[in-house]
């Protein structure tokens, strides 16, 4: 791709939003894999991002930021509940997280979700240079690619999904799959994060479109579209560096001192019930209920990062999660000594980063996951090797990350287990491994994500 061509980045979410901070309004990044991964690869390259600011009604003017040519995208507070909350949130976020709450179809807010893919889609067709390329983000807008090649048949169209695609029995049940298959077939490139994804949805396309299946692409309204996985990663040099300063690494140590010197097992997540938050910390209190460790030599750090909190199913989370902090504390902790430390917030990359370095075992056990950056960061930050990642079987980065200890998060044993032999693994072992993970990081970061999908999409 030439680079001084430019891309337009289409997605729910901008790359910063607005909070009233002590100087005034500032600017904060916003949350979740999408934006800490897209934000590295267009620093340098002349952008510009359409999205929403994140408070509804806002009617912020365009602005440029970071490099970035931020083109907003009101929504009403009407839309927040039916298009955020409502179909994105209840509808498929669940049904593509293999329907780990069940799923709620409403016309109403299939309606809502039409109206703003529509709005997104004129927000881009506007702002697109001529034969530019338009790379559009995630299960919010699933529409957008059809509707802008209808606008503007001149650009290249990208699509990548950031979460799991559906297996095909679940994709099925969705009263609007014909539409949504037939919104993402509009893109050149649809891209997934692993192959399953792309099979499932290439046996769609043909099951419920008039798409045909012909040399290894598919062959719709006499159009050729590319349907594969771009597994997506993360700024690896970003993280090293990082790991790497003085003060990073004394943070890492006070960490540690303030944890009373323990060994530390990690987690850190977005408030979701599709991270297994719950599950990892039944696993570490079997471990502390059968004396397989003890409470004075290990210590769980949980950090939750809030997320989506007006949807009924992650404020229970949320009450859910402090229950089983307060029970697991109120069992195994001592005063000035707690079994588990929960902090409910997001953290700066350099703060993370001397967690990471000072965390035994990083504990990244979702239920289901598209790919989990965290892991990735994780392996970037342990620059001396050192270190243990349990990993779900049902992440997307298990695929890749081969030194990792394997679990299936709902086998609680399984999972105790998995820590205690983290907790044990001798030096050497921990090197292998992390050695192994580092080697699969680095021959796929997310420069090579980038190129690889933009190539496939101007080449
Ligand atoms: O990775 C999935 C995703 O929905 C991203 O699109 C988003 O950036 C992140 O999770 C955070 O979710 P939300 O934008 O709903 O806060």
């Amino acid at each position: 791709m030439n680079e001084s061509q430019g891309l337009v980045v289409v997605a729910n979410r901008l790359p910063v939003f607005r909070v009233r901070g002590d100087a005034g309004e500032e600017w904060q990044t916003s949350p979740g894999g999408l934006v800490s991964a897209l934000r590295p690869i267009l620093r340098g390259r002349p952008s510009r991002w359409v999205g929403w600011t994140g408070r509804a009604d806002d009617k912020q003017e365009p602005f440029e930021h970071d490099g970035i040519d931020n083109c907003p995208v009101p929504l009403s507070h009407d839309e927040l509940r039916t298009f955020y909350d409502g179909f994105c949130n209840r509808t498929l976020w669940p049904l593509y997280h293999a329907a780990l709450r069940p799923p709620r179809f409403s016309r109403r807010w299939w309606r809502a979700y039409r109206a703003v893919n529509e709005r997104f889609a004129d927000a881009a067709a506007a702002t697109a240079p001529p034969n530019s390329v338009v790379w559009i983000h995630d299960y919010h807008l699933q529409l957008v690619p059809d509707m802008v090649r209808r606008r503007r048949p001149d650009l290249r169209i990208g699509f990548f999904l950031h979460i799991p695609f559906p297996p095909q029995e679940l994709f099925a049940t969705i009263p609007w799959r014909k539409q949504l298959l037939q919104g993402l077939l509009g893109a050149d490139v649809v891209g997934f994060q692993t192959p399953l994804g792309g099979y499932n949805f290439g046996q769609l396309s043909r099951r419920f479109t008039s798409a045909r299946r012909k040399k290894g692409r598919l062959d719709y309204h006499n159009r050729s579209v590319i349907a594969r996985a771009f597994p997506i990663s993360i700024d690896v040099q970003l993280y090293t560096d990082l790991a790497k300063r003085d003060d990073v690494k004394r943070r890492a140590q006070e960490f540690r001192r303030r944890t009373g010197g323990r060994r530390i097992i990690l987690g850190v997540d977005r408030l979701d019930y599709t991270k297994g938050i719950d599950s990892r910390l039944r696993a570490f209190a079997l471990l502390l209920e059968s004396k397989r460790i003890s409470p004075a030599d290990a210590v769980f750090v949980q950090v939750a990062v809030p997320s989506r909190e007006r949807v009924a199913e992650y404020r229970d989370l949320k009450a859910g999660i402090e229950r089983l902090v307060g029970e697991i504390n109120g069992a195994y902790g001592e005063i000035g000594r707690p079994a588990v430390h929960y902090v409910r917030r997001s953290f700066p990359a350099d703060e993370l980063v001397a967690l990471y370095i000072a965390a035994d075992v990083l504990a990244i056990t979702p239920l289901r996951d598209g790919m989990n950056l965290v892991a990735k960061e994780y392996v970037a930050s342990r620059v001396d090797d050192t270190g243990v990642l349990v990993l779900s079987e049902f992440s997307g980065a298990a695929r890749e990350l081969s030194g990792a200890l394997l679990v299936n998060p709902h086998d609680l044993e399984g999972v105790s287990s998995a820590i205690h032999s983290a907790l044990e693994m001798s030096e050497q072992d921990q090197r292998m491994r992390m050695r192994k993970s580092r080697r699969a990081l680095e021959r796929n970061t997310v420069f090579d994500w980038a190129d690889d999908f933009l190539a496939e999409l101007t080449g």
